[in-house]
């Protein structure tokens, strides 16, 4: 879990703290610029947090689905349990809206993206070849509200 009280939610506003810490996060030509981030705030069911160490999480929810858009974290503020607390409260307020499960999409070779959604139970539910720009394959993971 992340610190507590280092996360907040972020609306319209905070697209450009979004974009500068995507911009940290992915090679140049892959991270979203402010104009998209405010473009998809506006969606229906959008949410995003942000925390103050340099982390920020977009995700959606529709129609009783939950979907995680983008998550990223600068690279001097990794490791620290920044993207685990992030995600955390994603998934909170995605149950909180009414998902019963919530998706990604993750490069299949994105070892570190992979071990984290896997270590907060998201599990492998199928594969979409040359998903990405350059060719790599991206895998689908589901997160399930466990029944009692
Ligand atoms: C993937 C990413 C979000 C992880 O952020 P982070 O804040 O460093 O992750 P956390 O510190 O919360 O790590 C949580 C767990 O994820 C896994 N993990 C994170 N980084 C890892 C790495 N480099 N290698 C292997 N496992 C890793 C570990 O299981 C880790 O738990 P541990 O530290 O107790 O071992 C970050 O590396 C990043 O922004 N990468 C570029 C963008 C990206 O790939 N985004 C996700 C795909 S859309």
């Amino acid at each position: 879990m992340g610190e507590a009280g280092v996360v907040v939610a972020a609306s319209v506003a905070a697209a450009p703290a979004l974009a500068a810490i995507h911009a940290a996060a992915f090679p140049p030509g892959a991270a979203w610029d402010a104009v998209a981030f405010g473009a998809q705030l506006r969606l229906p069911g959008a949410f995003a947090f942000l925390d103050a160490r340099g982390g920020m999480i977009l995700a959606r929810v529709a129609g009783g689905e939950g979907e995680v858009l983008t998550l990223a974290v600068a690279p001097a503020a990794r490791r620290l349990g920044v993207a685990r607390g992030l995600l955390e409260r994603a998934l909170a307020e995605a149950v909180s809206r009414g998902a019963a499960s919530v998706f990604l999409e993750v490069g299949a070779g994105n070892q570190a993206a992979r071990g984290l959604y896997e270590g907060v139970g998201f599990g492998v539910v199928g594969r979409r070849a040359r998903y990405y720009a350059d060719g790599e394959d991206a895998v689908v993971m589901r997160w399930g509200v466990s029944v009692p």
